[in-house]
């Protein structure tokens, strides 16, 4: 090439999918992986419902499936989604404030990609890659962040929040996932309210990331922002890779909220829906079939009988790491991911697993050889010694050691004695270079 021609990344990368490359190195050993480290039910097993699939293929008789759909989305299903919306009760939506991306990803990438490269957005810590990795991008300056506590069940801290947005007059937004990726926190509805507050005060947006908005459990119950979100400018990202659960469809949206009130955040919007037009449309076939699937009548008890088995292996998972020494565990109420935390100071560049194969052993020796966190140096030798594939919580964009593993598995009896093998790899690890 005349030149070096590939732009320079931002030197962050997107560990979930690293980590699969040193899982498919031990598969290719013959050792057997568990994959807790991607959040994608099908993967783990989901099977999709005779009825779904029956509307897929109605939705496929359809020729207009095949068809490009206008930039912001089928019509139809705008409509329908916006329905939901104004039945809650909250801010009132118009089908024309929706606009559909492909995927979630797609979504969040090209909103941050359309504001002002000063203009920026505060997230929690840790907090979901993307989010991260696009808002970074966008800005070429690393992030601002307010921390997700594991010594008060992950409860965000409102009054760094505060002080942050106060003091640095480049934040125009502040960043929520709720429930969360990865702690798996539920905001209560105290907390959703200061920040909307928050918001008010100091003349913000706000972005809530609500995929999960509808899996909540052990009791806990959160709102969803077009409830609270009164006069303040905000938008809901919203997806089917989750809840359907349909991630291949590549299909999500934004809800804009009070566009009308505020004439910047109505500029950002305008710049991500031409972004929108330069590309046509997103993908047409799975919004056609969102508005048959969601008022399906087999949709709410589908969707139920998935939140109580996340519910049953974040309770297995919880107590059988709760008494873990060494590690911060905090019970999960939403979404399918727990995150383990270490305390601080424990783990150091010294410490193994014993791992009996020796061609994965000198595999994973050879690959925590170099300067690593330490968290990333103990998910290779989990991997290596007991097959258990979890993402290192640094990989999320903190400096807290641990994990995070997903609460998918469908044989449950499997999942609890990957828990107890876990539980006793942590101790093992800890203990072998005190
Ligand atoms: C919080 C959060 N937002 C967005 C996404 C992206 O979803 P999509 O598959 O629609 O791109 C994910 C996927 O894991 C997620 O966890």
């Amino acid at each position: 090439m005349k030149f070096d021609i590939a732009k320079s990344g931002s030197g962050l990368t997107y560990e979930i999918r690293n980590i699969v490359k040193v899982a498919d190195e031990l598969i290719k050993n013959g050792r057997e992986v568990y994959f807790e480290n991607i959040g994608d039910p099908v993967i783990k097993g989901e099977k999709i419902p005779e009825w779904m699939k029956g509307i897929i293929k109605e939705v496929v008789d359809d020729d207009l499936s095949f068809a490009y759909s206008p930039t912001k989305g089928v019509l139809s299903t705008r409509q329908f989604l916006a329905e939901q919306v104004n039945k809650k009760g909250g801010v009132q939506i118009t089908a024309d404030d929706i606009i559909f991306f492909n995927g979630l990803g797609d979504a969040i990438a090209r909103s941050y990609s359309s504001m002002r490269v000063d203009a920026r957005v505060i997230m929690p810590e840790p907090t979901y890659s993307t989010h991260l990795l696009a808002e970074v991008l966008h800005a070429s300056f690393p992030p601002n962040t307010y921390k997700m506590n594991p010594y008060n069940n992950w409860h965000p801290d409102m009054n760094e929040l505060e002080r942050k947005v106060k003091s640095h007059n480049s934040i125009v937004g502040i960043l929520v996932i709720n429930p969360d990726n990865p702690t798996g926190f539920v905001y209560p509805e105290e907390t959703l309210r200061r920040i909307v507050e928050i918001a008010k005060k100091y003349d913000l947006f706000l972005i809530f990331d609500e995929i999960y908005n509808n899996m909540t459990y052990n009791g806990q119950k959160t709102l969803s922002l077009c409830e609270i979100i009164g006069d303040v400018p905000g938008i809901s990202m919203k997806g089917i890779s989750k809840e359907c659960p349909w991630p291949g469809a590549r299909c999500g949206w934004i809800e804009v909220y009070n566009a009308d009130k505020d004439s910047a955040f109505k500029r950002l919007i305008d710049a991500i829906l031409n972004q929108k037009m330069a590309e046509v449309c997103s993908t047409t076939l799975p919004q056609m079939a969102i508005p048959k699937l969601m008022s399906h009548p087999e949709y709410e008890k589908y969707l139920h009988e998935r939140v109580v088995h996340y519910e049953k292996l974040s309770n297995i998972a919880y107590n059988v790491l709760k008494d873990v020494p060494y590690t911060i565990v905090n019970r999960t109420n939403g979404a399918f991911y727990m995150t383990v935390a270490f305390n601080e100071a424990v783990l150091n560049n010294k410490q193994f697993l014993k791992i009996d194969d020796e061609s994965v052993r000198k595999f994973v020796e050879k690959i925590t050889t170099e300067n690593i966190e330490y968290d990333k140096r103990f998910v290779y030798y989990l991997l290596g010694a007991t097959g258990i594939c979890v993402v290192p919580l640094t990989s999320f964009f903190t400096h807290l050691p641990g994990f995070r593993m997903t609460l998918l598995e469908k044989d449950v009896e499997k999942f609890e004695a990957n828990m107890k093998r876990l539980a006793k790899a942590i101790v093992e690890y800890v203990e072998s270079a005190k």
